[in-house]
C-alpha cells in the first residue's frame, strides 16, 4: 500500500462479507464419547449443540482466505482492489509470517499491505477498528477484515471444561471508503489485563518456549478459568455495546438487531438483559458453530444478513470480548443490499483456493488424536445457505458500492 499522506475523513461501509465453516461436525454426543460430559450438560450450560473441525489440509490462512474471497465478491471487487488486509485470529498457521500474507498471496492480491491483529475473541472488532481507522485517514479505500480461527487444534481433549466449547471457522468483512452517510459509526474497545491468566495459552512464546516439558505439561493447549471469564463477559458486554452506540449519537432502540461474540447462550440472555433487550433483537448461531472467537462475529453478521435480520437503513452493533480480557464494540448504519451476499457461496469454492506451501518442508499429521475418528467419517457438504431466507431489501435508500 502506498501512503498518500493525510486527506479528507471518509466514512468505512460494508459492502462485501462472507463466511466458511470447515463441513466436519463434532457433536454434543461424540464429546460425551471423549470426556465425562453429556448432551444436556453442554446444552444447558452454553446453548452448543456442535461445532466445525477444520480438515488436515484446512488452515485458518486457507479458511480466511475462503471467507475473504467470499466477501470481495459479495462487494463485487476485484482481489487487487483490497488495499488492506487485517487478520484477526490467536490459531495463526505459523508464528511468523502473518497468517494476513498468507491470505494475500492466496486470494491473488497483489498491492495489500497485510497483517494480523492479536486481540482474542474481540479481534475481529479490533481489526475492523483498524481498518476503519485507516479509511478514515485515506490510507484505505477497499480493506478486507477477516476474523479467522482453528481452535480444535489448541484444545486438551482430556479437559472437559474447555474441549466442549470451542469449533473452526472463518467469517470477513469488505470495508469501503464513501461519502456517502452511514456506514461504521461509533466504536468502543477496553483492555482489562487483571484478566491475563484467566484465559490463556501458557507455552510457546518467548516466556515458555516449546520444549518437552511443556509438550509433557500440556502447556500449549488453551487454558481458562470459566467462571471469571464468565463474570468479565456478563459485567463488561453491555456496557461495551451501550457505549459503542453512544458514541454512535444513538440509543439502543435505535439499534434493530444486536450481534455478540457467540460464546454462551447464557451470556448472550445476560446482555440481552443488561441492554433490556428481547432475544429477537439479537443473533444467535452458537448452537451449530461453538465458540469460533475472533471468527464469530463475521460468521454470525454475515449469516444474519445472508438471512435477511439487515436491511439498508437498519443500525446494527456487534460486540466481543475475549482473553485479555478485551472487549469491543462497533455500530453500524447498514447500507449495502442484504441479498449481495447469497451467491457467495457458489462462487468461491473452498477447493479453489490454495495457501501455497514451503518447499522441502512436511508438517506433522496436524488433527489431535482424539478427533482423528470422527475425521475419518463422511462429512456433510459445505455449509449451505439453501435453509436461508432471504428478506425483501427495501428499495428506498441507494446501496453503497464501488
Ligand atoms: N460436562 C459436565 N460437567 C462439567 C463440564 C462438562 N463439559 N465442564 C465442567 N463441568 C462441571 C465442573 O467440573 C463443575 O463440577 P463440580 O461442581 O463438581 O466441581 C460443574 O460442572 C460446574 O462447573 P462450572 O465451571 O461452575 O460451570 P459453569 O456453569 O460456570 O459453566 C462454562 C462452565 C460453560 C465454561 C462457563 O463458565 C462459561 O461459559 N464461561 C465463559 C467461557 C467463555 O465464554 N469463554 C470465552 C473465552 S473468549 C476467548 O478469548 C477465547
Amino acid at each position: 500500500m502506498t501512503t498518500q499522506g493525510a486527506r479528507r475523513a471518509h466514512s468505512a461501509h460494508v459492502t462485501g462479507w462472507g463466511r466458511y465453516a470447515p463441513s466436519q461436525v463434532l457433536t454434543n454426543t461424540d464429546l460425551e464419547r471423549m470426556v465425562d460430559t453429556s448432551d444436556e450438560w453442554i446444552r444447558s450450560r452454553t446453548g452448543i449443540r456442535e461445532r466445525r473441525v477444520a480438515a488436515a489440509h484446512e488452515t485458518t490462512a486457507s479458511m480466511g482466505a475462503v471467507a475473504g474471497l467470499r466477501a470481495i465478491h459479495t462487494a463485487g471487487l476485484q482481489p487487487d482492489d483490497i488495499d488492506l488486509i487485517v487478520l484477526a485470529t490467536l490459531t495463526p498457521d505459523y508464528w511468523m509470517p502473518s497468517t494476513a500474507a498468507l491470505v494475500k498471496e492466496a486470494i491473488g492480491n497483489t498491492r495489500a499491505s497485510a497483517f494480523d491483529v492479536m486481540a482474542a475473541c474481540s479481534g475481529f472488532v479490533y481489526a475492523f477498528a483498524t481498518a476503519q481507522a485507516y479509511i478514515a485517514s485515506g490510507l484505505s479505500k477497499h480493506a478486507l477484515v477477516i476474523g479467522s480461527e482453528l481452535l480444535t487444534r489448541f484444545l486438551d481433549y482430556t479437559d472437559r471444561s474447555t474441549c466442549i466449547l470451542f469449533g473452526d471457522g472463518a467469517g470477513a468483512v469488505a470495508l469501503s471508503a464513501s461519502d456517502a452517510p452511514g456506514g461504521a459509526l461509533g466504536i468502543e474497545m477496553t483492555t482489562e489485563p487483571q484478566g491475563a491468566y484467566m484465559i490463556w495459552i501458557p507455552a510457546g512464546g518467548s516466556k515458555a518456549p516449546p520444549s518437552s516439558t511443556t509438550i509433557a505439561r500440556g502447556e500449549h493447549f488453551l487454558r481458562m478459568e470459566g467462571r471469571e471469564t464468565y463474570r468479565f463477559a456478563t459485567k463488561t458486554m453491555a456496557n461495551t455495546a451501550l457505549e459503542s452506540i453512544r458514541r454512535s449519537g444513538l440509543s439502543a432502540d435505535d439499534v434493530g438487531l444486536f450481534i455478540p461474540h457467540q460464546a454462551n447462550i447464557r451470556i448472550v440472555e445476560a446482555v440481552a438483559k443488561g441492554l433490556n433487550l428481547s432475544m429477537d433483537r439479537i443473533y444467535v448461531n452458537l448452537d451449530r458453530y461453538g465458540n469460533t472467537s475472533a471468527a464469530s462475529v463475521p460468521i454470525a453478521l454475515a449469516e444474519a444478513v445472508n438471512e435477511g435480520r439487515l436491511q439498508i437503513g437498519d443500525n446494527v452493533t456487534l460486540v466481543a470480548f475475549g482473553a485479555g480480557f478485551t472487549s469491543g464494540a462497533v455500530t453500524i448504519e447498514w447500507t449495502a443490499d442484504p441479498t449481495r451476499g447469497l451467491s457467495a457461496d457458489e462462487a468461491v469454492r473452498p477447493e479453489d483456493v490454495h495457501v501455497r506451501l514451503p518447499v522441502d518442508w512436511d508438517s506433522v499429521d496436524p488433527i489431535p488424536e482424539a478427533l482423528a475418528e470422527i475425521m475419518s467419517r463422511p462429512g456433510p457438504v459445505d455449509v449451505p445457505l439453501d435453509d436461508v431466507v432471504p428478506g425483501e431489501p427495501e428499495p428506498a435508500r441507494q446501496p453503497v458500492g464501488r
